[in-house]
């Protein structure tokens, strides 16, 4: 009696444990499954608008979207993280200096750029399409985002030769790093 009653409850025991192991191991897949479909969904999503789908499925979903308007970089900016901005920076270095008087390589001179108008520094050979806008445009926050993410696109014949930055939220640390480079660094969206 004793005795089987242990035998029945180790059965029972051994019933539940596996029940257990059973729950937790589809909860494990579950959640490793949801995440990789999900990350291959915007993948894929990306993938579609880089290859020109752009008008097709635009009201759809908020990736196709995000790919052709400007993402709206204020809000990332509140968070923006100094230390990964100033590395990024190594991504200008070949060409711009971003010391006070620092000398022009093949870009200009890049202190006190937030703020400044297109076309900043005096004595550098802009392009046409930067001078044209010299005196009208100033390298805001969102205009150097813009600028950033693809300099080609977004500011047809200037000279700049590099493929942007696609990822927002490191432009955004880069942008707040570079705004500290200045005699009057901007307030920073709160
Ligand atoms: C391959 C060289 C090269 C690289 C790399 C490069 N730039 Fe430039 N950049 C230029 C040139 C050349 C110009 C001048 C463009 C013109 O006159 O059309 C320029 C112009 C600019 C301007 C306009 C400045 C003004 O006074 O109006 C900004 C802003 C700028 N670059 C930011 C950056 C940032 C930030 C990076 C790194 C993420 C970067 N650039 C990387 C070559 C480069």
């Amino acid at each position: 009696m004793n005795q089987s009653g242990l035998e029945l409850n180790k059965i029972v025991a051994a019933v539940l444990l596996a029940g257990i192991i059973a729950l937790v191991a589809s909860f494990a897949s579950d959640g490793l499954y949801q995440g990789g479909s999900g990350h291959g969904e915007k993948d894929a999503k990306r993938g579609y608008t880089i290859a020109g789908a752009e008008s097709a499925d635009s009201a759809g979903s908020a990736a196709p979207a995000a790919e052709e308007k400007p993402v709206d970089i204020l809000p990332l900016l509140a968070g923006a993280d100094l230390t990964a901005g100033e590395a990024q920076v190594k991504k200008c270095a070949a060409c711009h200096t971003f010391d006070k008087g620092g000398k022009n390589g093949v870009g200009p001179n890049q202190w006190n750029l937030i703020g400044s108008d297109f076309g900043h520094v005096a004595g550098y050979a802009y392009s046409d399409a930067i001078k044209a806008l010299h005196g009208s445009k100033k390298w805001g926050f969102q205009e150097l985002s813009d600028f950033l993410a693809g300099p080609k696109k977004y500011l047809p014949g200037n000279k700049m030769s590099f493929a942007g930055i696609k990822n927002p939220q490191d432009r955004a640390n880069l942008i707040a790093y570079l705004n500290t480079l200045s005699d009057k660094p901007l307030p920073l969206p709160k």
